[in-house]
């Protein structure tokens, strides 16, 4: 019996059937990857991000204060206070690594030189880009050995 190449009934080839079989295997993978993806990102601590993302923000105010000449004691306090306050937070963001002895020590430091900050506020652009410079090598420091 020959059938025409128009006949609908005509049962796909077998190289057809692989293919919509993988077809179908692809989109059920991208449909479950999604599914998963979310579940992850759900499940995902977003407190260090946090602390670390409006540190960041304090850090670029007070960049900011520097380059148009805001360099009052009262311009920069409120962010060098929060900042100090918030470092206190950073050993409990990360407090599957904050055992390890380096990072108590990089985060101990970071808060010295805010308790420094604090104690000797600076009064001028020169002495705030100096502190800032201190406190951001505290942030470098302490990336440089636990940021991925
Ligand atoms: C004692 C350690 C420590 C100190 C101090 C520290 N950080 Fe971090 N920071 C980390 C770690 C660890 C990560 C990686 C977080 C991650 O990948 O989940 C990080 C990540 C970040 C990120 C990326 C956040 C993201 O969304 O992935 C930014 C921005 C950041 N830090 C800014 C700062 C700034 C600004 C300072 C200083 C004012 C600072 N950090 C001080 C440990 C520190």
């Amino acid at each position: 019996m020959s059938t025409p190449a128009t006949d609908i009934h005509k049962k796909p080839s077998a190289a057809k059937r692989y293919l919509i079989v993988l077809a179908i295997g692809l989109i059920l993978g991208a449909i479950a990857s999604v599914f998963a993806m979310r579940a992850i990102n759900e499940r995902k601590d977003h407190f260090p991000d946090s602390v670390m993302t409006v540190m960041a923000w304090h850090m670029g105010k007070l960049k900011g204060n520097i380059e148009t000449n805001r360099c009052n004691a009262t311009d920069a306090l409120p962010h060098l206070q929060t900042l100090r306050r918030m470092g206190d937070d950073v050993d409990f963001a990360f407090t599957d690594i904050a055992s390890d002895e380096r990072f108590g020590k990089h985060s101990a430091n970071f808060r010295a030189a805010l308790d420094a900050a604090l104690a000797n506020p600076p009064l001028s652009c020169e002495s705030l880009g100096k502190t800032l410079g201190e406190v951001g090598g505290q942030c470098k420091a302490c990336h440089d050995d636990f940021k991925g």
